[in-house]
Parts: C-alpha cells; structure tokens; sequence
C-alpha cells in the first residue's frame, strides 16, 4: 500500500502556525488581542485603535493615533477610474464579489504595492487597503441601490465616515447617529481578528507566496463569503426570517438541526474552537437589546432568536456537542436595525475583520523565516496503472 504515516490522521486538520496576534482559549471563552482582553476592547478602545493594535503590536499614542487618523482620511478617496469598474456589475450582484474584485484591483493602481518587502511600501500599502475597503464597500452598497456615490469626509470618524457614505443622500442633511457610530465600532472590533480562522489562513497562505497584500486580502474575502464562516450572519437573519413567517416555531427548527437526514443546521451556532458561550455573541446580544432600544425598535426576529437560542441550550443533542450561539447569532440582527441590508452582513464582517488579516500578512511577510505554505496530503487514489489508447478503451 501507500505506506500511511501513523500520526498523519492528526495532522488533516491541524496546521500549527505560531503567531503572536490573538489568542483565544475556546474551552474558557477567552479572546484577546495583542493581550487585550476582547471585553475591554470593545468596552473602551475605538476599532481604529484596534487596528492599530492589531496591526502594529501595541495601542496607540495620542500622537501615534493623530497621525494613523490622518493617514486613513488622506486615503480614503477611490481612484475616479475605479469608480467606472462599478457600471459593469449587475444589480444582482453579491457585495462581497464586488469587495474581492474592486480590492484585488487596488494592485493595479498601486503596483508598489508588489514590493512586499519594503517596509515604507507595505505602511502605505496597508493604510492604503484600511481606509478605503470602507469607501469600496459604500460604493458596493450605492450601486446595488442606485443611488450616487457619496466621497468620503475628512471630518467624520472612520465609522462615522462609512455610514455617511452608505446612507447620505444629495438631496437631504444626513446627520452621522453617534450611538450608531458607537456600536458600529464595536461590532468592527468585536471581527477584528479571531486566529487562523479560514479566511485568516487563506490570507496567510496567498501571502506565504510574498504575493501583494491587495491579492492576498481578496483571497481572505472570498474565504471569508462562505456560509460556513462569515457568510453565516446573512444566512442567520434568513433563517429566523424563515422561522418568523412559518408561524415562529423554533422547536420545528431544533428537531431539523437535530435530523441527520437533513442538510438544515442552526445557522450562528457552532465553532470549530469556543466549546463554550463565544465571548463576542455576548457581548453583541447585550449590543442588540441597546440598539434596539436607541432605535425604539421591536423586531420579531429577536425574539425568535432569544426562544431559538433557549431551545437549543436546554436540549442536549446542543449541549453534548458545545454548540452555543457564535459571534454571528446576533449581529446581523443590529447591522438589519442600522438600515443595513442582509446581504452586507458580510461585507460589514469583512471590514472588521481586515486589520487581522493584514495584522497575520504582515507578521508573516515580516518574518524572515517565512516559508511557502506547502501542506503535504494522503494520497488515496488508485497505484500505477497501464495507460491504453483511446480506440482501446471502452
Ligand atoms: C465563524 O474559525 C473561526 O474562528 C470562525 C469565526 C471567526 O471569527 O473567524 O468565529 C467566524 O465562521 C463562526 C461560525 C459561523 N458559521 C455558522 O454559524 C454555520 C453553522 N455552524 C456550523 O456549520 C459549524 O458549527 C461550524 C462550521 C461553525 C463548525 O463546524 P465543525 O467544527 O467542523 O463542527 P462539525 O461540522 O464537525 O460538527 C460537529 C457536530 C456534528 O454532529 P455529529 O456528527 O457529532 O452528530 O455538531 C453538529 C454536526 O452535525 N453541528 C451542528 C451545527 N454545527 C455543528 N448541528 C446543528 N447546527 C449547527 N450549527
């Protein structure tokens, strides 16, 4: 036979790679960033300071964040021949197809951005990519609904800045809501890294090959679009929608999950490393109850989500296998509050999680010992055979 590796069943699915950005403790439902617990965070930095931290290994200065700020406005804009890529996209199109297509395009605007190396390139490269994933996703969002683009404005915060280039209009005053702008900051922080999940070792693979930051980050973006992973809290809010209009009974739902004849799993739970109440969905579900109280909402959805999120916890096929709700239960429920549509879910998922992945490129790129990520496999095709031409085969 082939000779297996003993061990080699142990390493299908592991692919230890050490880093020193985020380290999360699944079985106690720890994450921290930099050292930074994920609570504190979320509590009293802004996701620019995130960035920041994540990106360069420590919270920022006052001087230090003055100047990363700047950095971010004087890069917002969007090359003016950028802006025609967008006529050509159907208005069906999926945001996160737009995000992957307009960011590996960057390279072609910025093709100093190859010289993976140089430190100064890779700076501005970076702040580069930081501010204007906002400015492409709001364009993204302005097309699909057909209205004009909206530049972006120095004044306003990072966050600030991404709402009012999304829900500004010509026509009227648009005034920048600060609790939104608030909760917006914390739900980009709450994404902003979580170890060598799939989109983060997909960025960490492209980027193994010293390619540019731009292509790499594109990778992490179509990774990161699968329902499985961050596509997972646009497919939440359709499923509890589903739930909603089939007169809400979630027991209905529970048993589906639970039916190994069927494909239905409960959407937002589940976790390949929390076996324990993942600590960002508690801190977002508390999130949700404020926005919706600011906004004098009352959404059956939540209420759904909460009758769904007790079934499951009291029932043990659940609690045998540690599923409990994920960082995407309930965040799609807030960005739907803000006005934002279901499927941006992931897109908004996408710009929190950027300065992560450009915090592991760069480790990665910086580290003079990087290798190619090359996985070995186990080989469990056929042995050597006789090739026979084709008038002889049949
Ligand atoms: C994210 O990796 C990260 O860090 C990801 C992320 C990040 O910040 O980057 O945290 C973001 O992707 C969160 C996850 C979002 N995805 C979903 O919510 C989709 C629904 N969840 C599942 O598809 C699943 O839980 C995963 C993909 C999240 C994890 O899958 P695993 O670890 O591969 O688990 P598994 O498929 O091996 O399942 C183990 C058991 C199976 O049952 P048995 O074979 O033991 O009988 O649990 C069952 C599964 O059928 N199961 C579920 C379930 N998730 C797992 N059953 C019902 N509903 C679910 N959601």
């Amino acid at each position: 036979q082939t000779g297996l590796v003993p061990f080699a069943p142990a390493l299908a699915n592991t692919a230890a790679t050490d880093s020193a950005i985020t380290y999360l403790d699944g079985e106690r439902g720890i994450l921290r960033y930099r050292g930074y617990s994920i609570e504190d965070l979320a509590e009293r930095a802004s996701f620019v300071e995130t960035a920041y931290l994540l990106i360069n290994g420590e919270l920022p200065t006052p001087e230090e964040y003055d100047a990363f700020s700047w950095a971010l406005s004087e890069h917002s804009l969007l090359h003016e021949d950028m802006k025609r890529f967008y006529d050509g996209y159907p208005m069906t199109a999926h945001p996160m197809a737009i995000l992957s297509a307009m960011v590996n395009s960057l390279s072609t605007f910025y093709p100093e951005a190859q010289d993976a190396l140089n430190p100064e390139e890779r700076e501005r490269t970076i702040v580069r990519l930081l501010s204007k994933l906002r400015t492409i996703a709001a364009f993204a969002y302005k097309k699909l609904h057909g209205q004009p683009f909206i530049y972006p404005q120095n004044h306003l915060s990072y966050c600030g800045n991404l709402l009012h280039m999304m829900f500004a209009l010509p026509t009227e005053e648009y005034e920048v809501d600060d609790e939104l702008v608030q909760v917006l900051n914390q739900l980009l922080i709450l994404h902003a890294d979580h170890e060598q999940n799939c989109s983060t070792h997909t960025v960490r693979t492209v980027g193994s090959a010293q390619t540019n930051l731009f292509a790499s980050i594109s990778a992490g973006i179509n990774a990161l679009w699968g329902v499985r992973h961050g596509g997972a809290n646009q497919a939440v809010v359709e499923m509890l929608e589903q739930i909603h209009a089939d007169g809400g009974d979630v027991q209905k739902y529970i048993n589906l999950a639970k039916d190994k004849h069927s494909s239905f799993r409960l959407m937002g739970f589940g976790h390949r490393v929390y076996k324990n109440y993942d600590p960002r969905a508690r801190i977002i579900k508390d999130a949700a109850y404020r926005v919706f109280d600011k906004l004098g909402i009352h959404d059956p959805l939540l209420e759904i989500a909460l009758k769904l999120e007790e079934a499951a916890l009291s029932d043990s096929y659940f609690t045998e296998r540690k599923l409990y709700p994920n960082v995407d239960f309930y965040s799609g429920l807030i960005y739907r509050a803000m006005g934002i549509p279901t499927n941006f879910f992931t897109v908004m998922f996408a710009l929190g999680r950027l300065p992560g992945w450009i915090a592991h490129w760069k480790e990665q790129i910086e580290d003079p010992s990087m290798r190619i990520t090359r996985p070995r496999q186990l080989y469990t095709g056929p042995e050597g055979r006789t090739f026979r031409p084709l008038a002889e085969r049949g």
